[in-house]
């Protein structure tokens, strides 16, 4: 990123922190209090998470995604078991090999054109069962809102989390981007998550509004009582663990996470409906804060001299744009005019 002036698309965490969210760390910042998550600001923020959840929950803070998918799949599996995700997961694709690693389980990929995998894909993953040749599967992954920006149905998560309950499996979902995902639809965490079926969340809050930090959340007490350790094993159990939890209280407690993605996923749109009728292919649902597009080769570095952003596919010069809490309708207005020159 050479040229400071150049405006950012590049991706939610480029974005800074709301000033509110901001505030929580400075107001947390008064006196010593117990450490590794045994102080009132971890406790209130976890009470938060009870008022939106339900009181049978889990949650453990912990300090990014990476760190929270492979802790709560840690939890949640053995070594000889497998963990079934979209082969254009993050899990796959963006975490190098830390849930491998870390795990020491196998993970199959199911191909996705859309980042979403469906029952029958996670049907046919499910052989030789009780064979002890075979890697057991265990968990599938899904990701909510998907790496290309769309978004499962309700429909879909209590389909998949059914079949996996049918199967003796867990669901885990990948929530980077899970507040997107929840204002699109319109719906609560709870409906989404909870009353879904869904075991396990990584409840991501980085990307739309945090300095960092993000929550494992169990559904049902006990579940995954090694939890706890495999945070510790996983160098994610921050010792001023204060600073992590307290970013949540505002973001939960005055609707922050939805405002922010509300406005995020407002700018994508935007930007789709101005620049829909541009000689450019549109390659996913615009669902929330993300747009991915095949743009001219020839227009793209022009356009990174004025926005950064990345190519997603080199091979097919499929773009990614992706708009934050903190994009303006400003900046997706030049997006469009400087397409327009571009494309003449
Ligand atoms: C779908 C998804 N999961 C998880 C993460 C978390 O990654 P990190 O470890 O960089 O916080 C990201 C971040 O880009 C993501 O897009």
């Amino acid at each position: 990123m050479n040229n400071p002036h150049r405006i950012v698309l590049a991706s939610d965490n480029c974005a800074g922190v709301h000033p509110r969210v901001m505030q929580a760390i400075a107001e947390a910042n008064h006196g010593q209090v117990s450490s590794y998550g045994y102080d009132p600001y971890t406790q209130v923020a976890i009470q938060e998470f009870k008022k939106i959840l339900g009181e049978n929950i889990e949650v453990l803070f912990v300090s990014n995604g990476t760190g929270a998918n492979v802790t709560a799949l840690s939890s949640m599996i053995q070594p000889f078991e497998a963990v079934v995700a979209a082969q254009t997961s993050h899990l796959h694709e963006d975490e190098c090999g830390a849930p491998e690693r870390i795990t020491g389980c196998k993970f199959i990929s199911v191909p996705s054109q859309n980042g979403k995998i469906t029952v029958d894909q996670i049907q046919r993953t499910l052989v030789r069962v009780g064979d002890e040749h075979r890697s057991q599967v265990r968990v599938v992954s899904i990701t909510q809102s998907t790496e290309y920006g769309t978004v499962y149905t309700l429909e879909e998560i209590r389909e998949i989390a059914d079949f996996c309950h049918k199967n003796q499996l867990f669901l885990h979902v990948d929530g980077a981007r899970i507040a997107n995902a929840a204002a699109a639809l319109g719906v609560g965490f709870r409906e989404m998550l909870r009353d879904t079926g869904a075991d396990a969340v990584s409840f991501g809050a980085t990307k739309n509004g945090l300095m960092m930090g993000e929550a494992i959340i169990f559904f049902g007490k006990n579940r995954f009582p090694n939890a706890k350790y495999f945070r510790k094993q996983n160098m994610q159990l921050a010792s001023k663990m204060r600073f992590l939890s307290a970013q949540f209280i505002p973001y939960l407690a005055e609707n922050i996470w939805l405002q922010n993605a509300e406005h995020a996923n407002r700018m994508a749109k935007l930007f789709y409906q101005k620049a829909k009728h541009l000689p450019i292919t549109f390659t996913q649902k615009v669902e929330v804060n993300v747009v991915f597009a095949i743009l001219p080769p020839e227009i793209i570095e022009p356009l990174q001299e004025k926005f950064y952003f990345y190519v997603w596919n080199e091979y097919t010069n499929e773009v990614r744009l992706m708009f934050s809490f903190q994009t303006t309708e400003k900046e997706v207005e030049k997006l469009v005019l400087e397409l327009e020159k571009l494309l003449k």
